[in-house]
């Protein structure tokens, strides 16, 4: 392969511009060009293709840091639709008039979906991300444990287990690049919220994301929470309640973490307004609001006034969202080194035209992290879905509300060494500098535009 093109599609991460820099990286030493499309997959459905050549001379070019959060090349969540063929065809012969021979989407789930209908027409491989940790498997066989329902309108989805625990070593896709500095973000932000809930006598219920999957909530653990709610388990209200209960007359307080998509018996609490981004993702919104809300009618206004902690409920149960900041910044050490060699993973398979493949993060405590592949078919049930994967039910205790022991030691080998001390010098060094006072934020859109071509030759 002479020249390939890279996208980033999906909700960015802090660890997209790393992928990048080790794909090009990877590229200067097989003498591929690289083009970066601008926007994930809208980059190939505007007729003018807008993209930026990031190798010139087989050369990185130097607004590609690693170190940076987002994507130089800009993201979205439009995809393709593998129904509209005229579409796929058009998009097939924009890319062919610019040489492209083959295609590096940097994504989750979402993305192989959005990436498989081109796989017909040209090679396609994916490299892995998302702060949600959800793409991957927790052994090989899980999608064949997926069981399909009918409905009046259509399908639901169930998952039925078929192994009470899994070894670390078989997990597929170990971890994706973004979620540890989303957790870095969450413990932090965890221990700051500690100190104000302690202070004021309240009870803290912290929003973090992760759509479906628990993984996010599981490693706040770090930022030490007395309970994580996970979506995988449905909230038991009354073991809660007592639980908060036990917590709040012992400490003075508690601090709760909730994933943004936990359920009760009557569906996701978050999910409930139905309403969808472009790509089809239900949108989450209020699951902390509506638990709260349940905690304060359940231990109602009598039990705060009693030991004169509250005046009332409502003031004594508050909630806060983590929010967009744990999906932004600069990435972690962690996550630049991985993210970096999984993107040089995926161009090699791409030079060696494995169609529809994904580049994976393995682990196994003899050999430490190493580098896979995998095919995107195996991500794939019966009827060709491919499901978030879920914190698998031995990685968490019902009873404690915590990650279970195998859950500890599933987090340990990616956050024990996850900060480096470079991390530690920029946040020293940068946080404070007096000439942030004075000089304005240098946008790399700004110089990234700069360098935009188009198909028919305009910039
Ligand atoms: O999939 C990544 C993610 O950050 C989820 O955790 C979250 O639900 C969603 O994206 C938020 O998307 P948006 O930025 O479009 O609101």
């Amino acid at each position: 392969m002479k020249r390939i093109a890279i996208l980033t599609a999906g909700g960015d991460t802090p660890a997209l511009n790393a992928t990048l820099f080790g794909a090009v990286q990877r590229a200067n030493e097989l003498d591929i060009e690289v083009y970066g499309l601008i926007k994930g997959f809208d980059g190939m459905l505007s007729e003018r293709v807008p993209h930026v050549r990031l190798n010139p001379l087989f050369t990185t070019i130097p607004e590609l840091d690693p170190c940076l959060g987002g994507s130089i090349i800009g993201s979205s969540r439009a995809y393709i639709d593998p129904e509209q063929t005229e579409v796929l065809k058009e998009v097939t012969s924009r890319l062919g008039r610019l040489g492209i021979q083959g295609l590096v989407c940097i994504g989750g789930d979402g993305t192989i979906s959005g990436m498989q209908p081109l796989t017909e027409f040209f090679p396609c491989v994916l490299a892995p991300k998302t702060i949600d940790n959800d793409l991957g498997l927790n052994h090989i066989d899980e999608p064949n444990e997926w069981v399909r329902d009918e409905t009046p309108d259509g399908f639901t989805y169930r998952h039925s287990h078929s192994r009470d625990e899994v070894g670390l070593g078989e997990i597929i896709n170990y971890v994706t690049p973004g979620y540890a500095t989303a957790v870095f973000v969450v413990a932090q932000s965890i221990e700051r919220i500690r100190t104000t809930a302690e202070s004021h006598r309240r009870i803290a219920i912290v929003e973090v994301m992760g759509r479906d999957s628990g993984s996010i909530a599981l490693g706040a653990a770090y930022g030490q929470p007395d309970m994580i709610l996970i979506p995988e388990v449905e909230l038991d209200y009354p073991t809660i309640v007592s639980r908060v209960r036990e917590l709040y007359d012992l400490q003075k307080h508690a601090v709760l973490v909730i994933g943004e998509g936990v359920r009760d018996s009557e569906g996701q609490l978050g999910a409930r307004s139905n309403s969808f981004d472009p790509a089809g993702n239900i949108l989450f919104t209020g699951a902390a609001e509506r638990l709260a809300d349940r905690l304060r009618s359940e231990l109602g206004d009598s039990y705060f006034q009693k030991n004169r902690r509250h005046d009332d409920a409502r003031s004594a149960v508050f909630t806060r969202k983590v929010g967009h900041t744990q999906r932004g910044g600069r990435p972690i050490l962690f996550d630049r080194f991985h993210a970096a060699q999984l993107g040089g993973k995926a161009v090699e398979l791409l030079s060696r035209e494995q169609n529809n493949f994904l580049a994976t993060l393995q682990y196994t405590e003899s050999t430490g992290f190493t580098l896979s592949e995998l095919s995107a078919s195996k991500l794939r049930d019966r009827w060709g879905t491919i499901h978030a994967r879920e914190v698998h039910p031995s990685l968490y205790s019902t009873r404690r509300f915590q990650p279970s022991e195998l859950g500890r030691e599933y987090l340990q080998p990616i956050f024990t060494h996850a900060i480096g001390h470079e991390d530690l010098e920029m946040l020293h060094a940068r946080l404070f500098h007096p000439g942030n006072l004075v000089t304005r934020y240098q946008s790399f859109n700004i110089e990234i535009q700069k360098r935009i071509r188009t198909l028919d030759g305009s910039s």
